[in-house]
């Protein structure tokens, strides 16, 4: 490139967020619009949207894959990208996943396990060694980090490195991280997954999912796009223009729920309702080294435990007036759950609270938590 006048200036991923995926015509907006096509009148391009995809589409797989380094695949869900990797796998395969994972996933895994006679190894997320030994032996490794909902961190970059010089398949739940804080690809990973229901779109309205490809790995690619064709599990127009729009934001909202959530864990710690907080952020995350060097940012997830039961711990949500008690996370608005309620997720420490933080302003959030903690409650 030294001779090029013009070089492609490499941008950082808070610019490639906001600029990539944009139409480049004169005359085009400055935005993809939304076509809500199924069908093109034939011979010159794309037929069928199931299959062909449209531009709202190919506008948010371009952004999202320019981030995470690789070619990104868009599905309806979070759980429909995830779909289309295990399904993929053979009958009998071989598979390492995570003992702290999203339920989904451990669900898709039983499942396989059940119906498909896959050989399913569960491993502690921050016991490298462990990933390490394994490698070897299985078809497809499985990481998620940070974890859904125990906030545990792995040494992603380390076991995508040995994955791809064993040239075994690795996939990466990146949806806690988001493509600002980690790049599974640049490691070595195969495949990058996120629920763009979640950070990405930010606003909890829409479903969608995504699987990004690393470059060169053009017969997954293929797999991948073939699953989503036969699956029919292609994208909304409007979901997936709104997951571009939320995806234009996503630097500044995480930059203002990580530094909510840095502060809020910290006084949680502190707090003598609370029992345990697992926060990447926090120095005394039993992964705090391997958090540092993986994670440019601790994310915006808290997960804390509080004293009492199960029972105090819910009447304690009941009592919270601006963080909503719902399932979803990733959006402007603070939301919390006690995970341990949720069938398949008993194993849970009863009164794990895991909380997404939102953009409202820190001391509101505090005074919420700290009054909903507080009180007379029976222990
Ligand atoms: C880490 C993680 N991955 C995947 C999913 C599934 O995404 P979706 O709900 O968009 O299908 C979720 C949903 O909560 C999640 O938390």
């Amino acid at each position: 490139m030294a001779n090029d006048p013009h070089p492609v200036p490499s941008y950082r991923p808070e610019t490639i967020a906001v600029s990539a995926g944009r139409p480049t015509d004169l005359g085009q907006p400055l935005n993809t619009p939304i076509v809500p096509a199924s069908n093109f009148l034939s011979g010159a391009g794309p037929e069928y949207s199931r299959g062909d995809g449209t531009e709202t589409v190919h506008a948010f797989e371009t952004a999202i894959g320019e981030l995470e380094g690789g070619t990104g695949v868009a599905f309806s869900s979070g759980m429909a990208a995830i779909s289309a990797i295990f399904d993929n796998l053979a009958v009998g395969a071989r598979v390492v996943v995570p003992d702290d994972s999203y339920q989904g996933v451990t669900a898709v895994v039983s499942d396989g396990e059940q119906r498909l006679g896959w050989k399913v190894l569960r491993l502690p997320t921050g016991d490298t060694q462990r990933w390490l030994d394994v490698i070897g032996s299985v078809d497809l490794i499985w990481l998620e980090s940070p974890s859904n909902p125990l906030l545990e961190v792995g040494d992603v970059p380390a076991i995508c490195a040995a994955a791809k010089a064993a040239d075994v398949l690795c996939a990466v739940d990146n949806t806690f991280a988001t493509p600002l804080s980690q790049k599974p690809l640049d490691h070595g990973a195969t495949f990058s997954v996120h629920s763009a229901t979640k950070f990405i779109g930010g606003h909890s309205d829409l479903l969608s999912g995504i699987v990004v490809v690393a470059k060169g790995a053009d017969e997954e690619l293929d797999a991948i796009r073939r699953r989503r064709t036969f699956g029919g599990a292609f994208p909304g127009a409007l979901e997936t223009f709104l997951a571009l729009r939320g995806l234009r934001t996503l630097p500044l909202r995480l930059e203002k729920s990580q530094s909510n959530a840095q502060v809020l864990a910290r006084r949680l710690s502190g707090h003598r309702a609370v029992s345990e907080v697992r926060y990447p952020g926090l120095p005394e995350h039993p992964a705090s080294e391997v958090v540092k060097r993986t994670l440019a940012g601790p994310g915006a997830m808290v997960s804390f435990e509080t004293v009492g039961n199960a029972i105090s711990a819910d009447v304690r949500l009941t009592r919270l007036k601006l963080i909503h008690p719902a399932t979803s996370l990733g959006g402007v608005e603070s939301t919390i759950e006690r995970r341990a309620k949720l069938v398949g997720q008993e194993h849970l420490p009863p009164t794990l609270l895991r909380m997404s933080v939102g953009c409202e302003h820190l001391e509101d959030l505090w005074d919420d938590l700290d009054q909903a903690l507080g009180g007379l409650i029976e222990r």
